[in-house]
């Protein structure tokens, strides 16, 4: 088998030989043929050793069951013969940067046990993060392994100024592990990201705000902040703000706000309409949460338990009717995730243990989508859920102070809105006067 290897390996060399010594390219383009040969030599590698090894490997890691057999022989008498049954490797895929392995379980093996082989098949391969997911066909008994052979999203990316585009079912976010786009839903979704001091909950926080700001400047999109650790976070940023919340008090005040706008949608799409359909003058309304264990777990008791409860209940009945929240928090302890359920979709970034990745993405899920085993230098960097439950790695794009203050001066949210306090009872649907203006402007 190894002959194999060596042949194929030496077949590119000479033909990368070839190419130069009878095209004499130029330097750039020899560089690039040179690219292109190395690229298809690591792919053809890949291919060779997961298909040459896939055997030893399951069975060393215990996947593959062997059987004895006896068989007269004649003249020899009886035989013990060895036979092993090994999950079926139906199909290697190789792109430049991964490995795509399509698995079926073996007769009597559960697809559970597939899946929790992951972990050691990355490990034997040496990948940078593996992903699970289910495969298209004979999902019952068939599974995708995706191993991550070069990690493309090692290096961090700044974010653009956002498309100017009015734009509020999604927003782009940064890059998923295979270099696709990561995009994240913001229409009928409530959103929660968990991740430890430093771990780049910013980026994902301003790349939601930043990129929904030219529909928040056509007021597509009212984006409402609170932000008890001072207003720190949010200001950089406070013109896309129709209000930001600083204190305990304010807080509640807008959740209550909150609720009630829900509840008032609720009552004027009842048999028109299941989903409310954002547009100009007709808004999304958007509450960013920058820490909510400062509501939920630390503020005074009365704050704390009203801001439950209302959050609660907006959590409830605001996503369909377009009044949805996206909240940060460090601390997945008990208190914040209790409302975790509540909470549509779920961002892993860097968390301290297996334990917190457990509560933050559901029990079990440690081993396939390790949100604890992020570096501390690759903030940004998160696993999520997708919408068919597989899971995937993502990194968020840098969003540096001057792009969130030359996107908030570029599509400010329209000011008459921002100065609501002094607006006539009534004036907006389900509004309330009580709204603080916290400094947002
Ligand atoms: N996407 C990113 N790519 C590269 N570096 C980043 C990224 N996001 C953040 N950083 C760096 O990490 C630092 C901390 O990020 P950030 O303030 O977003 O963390 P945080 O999770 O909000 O922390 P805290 O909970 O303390 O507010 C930033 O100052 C920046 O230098
Ligand atoms: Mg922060």
């Amino acid at each position: 088998m190894n002959e194999t290897i060596i042949y194929g390996l030496g077949g590119l060399v000479a033909l990368a030989i070839a190419v130069l010594v009878v095209i004499k390219p130029t330097r750039p383009a020899a560089l690039a043929a040179l690219g292109w040969l190395a690229s298809i030599g690591r792919r053809a590698w890949w291919w060779l050793r997961f298909r040459l090894t896939w055997k030893s490997v399951a069975r060393e890691a215990g996947l593959s069951k062997r059987r004895t057999k006896r068989v007269k022989r004649m003249g020899v008498g009886e035989e013990s013969i060895e036979k092993w049954r090994d999950p079926r490797l139906k199909r290697v895929k190789t792109s430049a940067h991964s490995v795509t392995l399509k698995v079926r379980t073996r007769r009597g093996q559960a697809l559970a046990d597939l899946e929790a082989f992951a972990p050691k098949l990355a490990a034997t391969y040496s990948a940078d993060a593996y992903r699970v997911f289910p495969a298209k066909r004979r999902a019952g008994s068939t599974v995708m392994f995706e191993l991550v052979m070069r990690d493309l999203i090692k290096t961090p990316a700044v974010a653009a100024k956002p498309d100017p585009r009015m734009q509020t079912e999604t927003v782009r976010l940064g890059r998923r592990q295979s270099g696709k786009p990561f995009d994240l839903q913001i229409e009928q979704r409530h959103t929660v990201a968990v991740g430890a001091s430093g771990s780049g909950k910013g980026s994902i926080l301003w790349g939601v705000v930043g990129s929904l700001a030219p529909s928040i400047a056509v007021d597509a999109v009212r984006a409402y902040g609170i932000d008890l650790k001072g207003g720190m976070e949010l200001t950089m940023g406070a013109p896309l703000f129709t209000k930001i919340a600083v204190t305990g008090e304010q807080a509640v005040e807008m959740l209550r706000d909150f609720v009630a706008i829900a509840d008032q949608r609720t009552e004027e799409l009842r048999g028109h309409s299941r989903n409310h359909k954002p547009g100009p003058g007709d808004p999304l309304y958007l509450l960013v949460i920058d820490e909510l264990a400062s509501l939920t777990a630390y503020a005074d008791r009365e704050v704390k338990q009203e801001a439950e409860r209302l959050l609660k209940r907006l959590l409830s009945i605001g996503r369909a009717v377009g009044v949805v929240v996206v909240a940060f928090v460090q601390d997945p302890r008990k208190e914040v995730i209790d409302m975790r359920g509540l909470f549509t979709q779920t961002i892993a970034l860097r968390l301290r243990s297996a334990m917190e990745t457990n509560m933050v993405l559901g029990d079990g899920m440690a081993p396939f989508a390790p949100a604890h085993r992020i570096l501390k230098g690759a903030q940004g960097t998160a696993w999520i859920i997708d919408e068919d439950g597989s899971t995937d790695r993502v990194r968020a794009d840098y969003w540096s102070d001057d792009l969130i203050r030359r996107v908030a001066s570029l599509y400010p949210a329209e000011p008459e809105l921002v100065t609501i306090s002094d607006a006539a009872p009534g004036d907006l649907p389900g509004m309330q006067l009580s709204l603080t203006d916290g400094g947002s402007r």
